[in-house]
């Protein structure tokens, strides 16, 4: 038997490499040895989206980076979050067990500066979505970029509240976090975010994904001097494209001086062009048959609600509102 792993993205905005190498890449990687649901976190969206067309054009958007990607429908069931509003319920079972101090401590809450603004219910209550995401499917992994990573403790915590509260119920999934990627920076240096406006978009344009590649933050050495590769933010990002001797001899360029910053932003953005080219291809094709993508999503939106169908009256049952 596989073990079942289970993650998602929300679709709150346009993929960055930060979100192909820290989530969708494993994602792809793991479909054949792991029984794997993969959705789009649309509920979790509505948290910071509340345009109706925004919200439904990036939900595909989402399904078409996700099979442009790698993800293959015959391998891993892909669906949308609210077609299981199921979750939306035993979220609410969770949420009744869980404290509000407890929620005040997520990382996610805290570094937003949430407590300071007039922040919604919903993004306060976020981690207990996930929990219900993750434990509704009885998932065994969970892999995510590190930033995640609290959340899926969270998930373990409320796992072990409700099965304290009502019998054991469910089981304890573990985050899987890949560690030479676990956080991809940004342009800036920082951590790629599309919060801090510093991403490098996946499926951007040419252009698009010059200007982010040209826009990279370096230090103000000539192209005669000698560099350090570990501090540049280019070649952090290099290293996410090179691997093996093409990867040491640009180390060695580098270290020996001559390579100027300019034709190293160069060298990376061919590095990306090619690398992105067959997924490109891929994109467009689902963007010309873009109901082939909603019956992707539909199909495995059935087959997720299937597979919890039977869990779900046993957790209504252990609650007690099954009469
Ligand atoms: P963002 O920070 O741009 O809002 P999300 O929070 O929507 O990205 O992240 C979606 C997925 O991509 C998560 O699993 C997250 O951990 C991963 N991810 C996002 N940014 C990075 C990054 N810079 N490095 C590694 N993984 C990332
Ligand atoms: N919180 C995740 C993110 O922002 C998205 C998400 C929602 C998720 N539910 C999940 C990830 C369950 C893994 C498992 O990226």
């Amino acid at each position: 038997m596989k073990k079942r792993l289970l993650s998602g993205i929300q679709p709150s905005g346009i993929i960055h490499i930060g979100n192909y190498f820290g989530a969708i890449k494993q994602f792809v990687d793991m479909q054949d040895s792991y029984d794997s649901y993969i959705f789009i976190a649309d509920f979790h969206a509505i948290t910071t989206i509340q345009n109706r067309d925004i919200l439904s054009k990036n939900i595909l958007d989402v399904a078409m980076d996700y099979l442009a990607c790698g993800l293959d429908p015959n391998k891993a069931c892909l669906f949308k979050q609210s077609d299981l509003p199921e979750v939306t319920e035993l979220a609410w079972y969770f949420n009744c067990l869980t404290s509000m101090p407890y929620l005040e401590r997520a990382t996610a809450y805290k570094d937003a500066g949430m407590k300071a603004k007039d922040v919604n219910v919903g993004l306060f209550d976020y981690p207990i979505l996930m929990a219900a995401d993750i434990l509704i499917q009885d998932a065994d992994v969970v892999p995510v970029g590190s930033d995640q990573q609290q959340h899926v403790e969270y998930a373990r915590d409320t796992a072990i509240k409700f099965n304290n509260a009502f019998g054991e119920t469910f089981k304890l999934p573990e985050s899987l976090i890949i560690k030479e990627v676990a956080i991809v920076p940004g342009i800036d240096g920082r951590k790629m975010s599309k919060s801090y406006g510093n991403t490098i978009p996946l499926f951007g344009t040419d252009e698009e994904i010059r200007k982010a590649v040209m826009g990279i933050v370096t230090d103000s050495k000539a192209p005669s001097d000698i560099k350090d590769p570990n501090e540049c933010n280019i070649f952090s990002i290099h290293k996410l494209f090179l691997t093996g001797n093409a990867l040491e001899s640009l180390k060695k360029r580098y270290t020996d001086g001559g390579l100027g910053y300019k034709e190293s932003k160069d060298m990376l953005y061919e590095e990306i062009i090619s690398f992105i080219k067959p997924m490109r291809e891929k994109r467009e094709y689902y963007q010309n048959n873009i109901d082939e993508v909603k019956k992707i999503l539909r199909d495995g939106g059935a087959k997720a609600k299937l597979n919890i169908k039977n869990k779900m009256e046993l957790i209504r049952n252990k609650v007690g509102v099954n009469l």
